[in-house]
C-alpha cells in the first residue's frame, strides 16, 4: 500500500497541485504527474545530474528529493529557465557554441550553469568546471560546454 499525498508545489512561479504516492520523488512529480519532462531521469540515484533543478535558487537532485518534502521552496526546472519562450543567455551560449550533442545532459547542465552565473557573472575556467562537476555528459567531453560558458563569462567582462 502506497497512499497518495496531496502537495501544492511552486513550479516555475506557478502553484501546482500534485497528487502522488508518499514515496514519489520530485522527479516523479515533475515528469509523471505534471508532464514537465525537460528534467531528465538518468541514474535515478543522485550521480548523473540529469535531474538537476533549483530549489530556492540552490541546486538539487530531483531524484533524491521527496515531492512531499519540497514544501514552500520554489522549484525552477529547465522549462522555467528561458524567458517568454526564448533562450536564456546560458542556453543561447550552448547552442551558439555547438555544445549540445545528444542533449540528454543539457537540461541539468543549463541549470547548473545558470546557478553559477547567478552568483558569479564572470566565472573563470576553474569555477565553470567546478560547477559542472556534478553533471555527467557522455558525448561532449565537456570542452564545448566549458568554452561556451567561458564565452558567456567574457561577454560580461
Ligand atoms: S537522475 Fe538524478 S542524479 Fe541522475
Ligand atoms: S550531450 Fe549527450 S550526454 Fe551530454
Amino acid at each position: 500500500m502506497n497512499p497518495k499525498l496531496h502537495s501544492v508545489l511552486t513550479i516555475n512561479g506557478e502553484r501546482r497541485d500534485v497528487l502522488a504516492p508518499a514515496s514519489a520523488t520530485l522527479l516523479d512529480a515533475l515528469r509523471s504527474v505534471l508532464g514537465l519532462t525537460g528534467t531528465k531521469r538518468g541514474c535515478n540515484h543522485g550521480v548523473c545530474g540529469a535531474c538537476t533543478v533549483l530549489l530556492d535558487g540552490k541546486l538539487a537532485r530531483a531524484c533524491l528529493t521527496l515531492a512531499a518534502d519540497v514544501g514552500e521552496r520554489a522549484v525552477v526546472t529547465i522549462e522555467g529557465i528561458g524567458g517568454n519562450g526564448g533562450l536564456s543567455p546560458v542556453q543561447r551560449a550552448l547552442v551558439e557554441h555547438g555544445a549540445i550533442q545528444c542533449g540528454f545532459c543539457t537540461p541539468g547542465v543549463v541549470i547548473a550553469l545558470s546557478e553559477l552565473f547567478a552568483r558569479d557573472p564572470r566565472p573563470d575556467r576553474g569555477a565553470i568546471r567546478g560547477a559542472l562537476s556534478g553533471n555527467l555528459c557522455r558525448c561532449s567531453g565537456y570542452a564545448k560546454i566549458v568554452e561556451a560558458a567561458e564565452r558567456l563569462a567574457g561577454e560580461a567582462r
